[in-house]
């Protein structure tokens, strides 16, 4: 199982960014944190970060064919980017979408979500934990899809 991580703006400068609202974490240990995770579940985990636009539908477009599942926090390109968006439904990867903080409860402009319909799910309010339970879920997922599809397949071949 293959899991891509994408960190859209800003995300690296966790740990000195706004700490009252995204906590003290570095995105480094979030990942190091992830990455642990990963390898007691068998799986290969990869990261990116991105302040660009562009860069970040690069990134989901070299997806398609090679992981199986995406975890992504597209920042503020969340509430603005129909790119990102139509990226993540163009190459058809189960995707979760997360959230450090409870976009719902703060200023009216992050409650519009361009990314939210195309995810599988949306993890948003739980600060870095979130990324672990986008993990837990995606794996849930992917097993899901891998199970659904050796089923098709078995039902083709009777
Ligand atoms: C964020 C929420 C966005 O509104 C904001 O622009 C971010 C981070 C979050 O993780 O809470 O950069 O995606």
């Amino acid at each position: 199982m293959k899991v891509m991580v994408i960190q859209g703006p800003n995300l690296n400068m966790l740990g000195v960014r706004e700490q009252q609202i995204y906590g003290p974490m570095k995105l480094e240990q979030i990942h190091a944190q992830m990455k642990d995770f990963a390898g007691q579940n068998n799986a290969e985990i990869e990261f990116f970060q991105s302040n660009l636009e562009g860069e970040i539908v690069d990134k989901i477009q070299e997806c398609y064919g090679e992981i199986d599942g995406i975890i992504i926090n597209p920042a503020a390109y969340t509430h603005t980017s129909i790119a990102i968006r139509d990226a993540i439904s163009a190459v058809g990867i189960p995707t979760i979408e997360v959230h450090i903080s409870n976009i719902h409860r703060r200023e009216e402009f992050r409650k519009k979500n361009m990314i939210a319909a195309v995810c599988s799910s949306s993890i948003v309010g739980f600060g870095p934990f979130g990324y672990h339970l986008a993990q837990v879920g995606l794996f849930q997922v992917i097993n899901e899809v891998k199970a659904m599809q050796e089923a098709q397949a078995q039902a083709q071949q009777a």
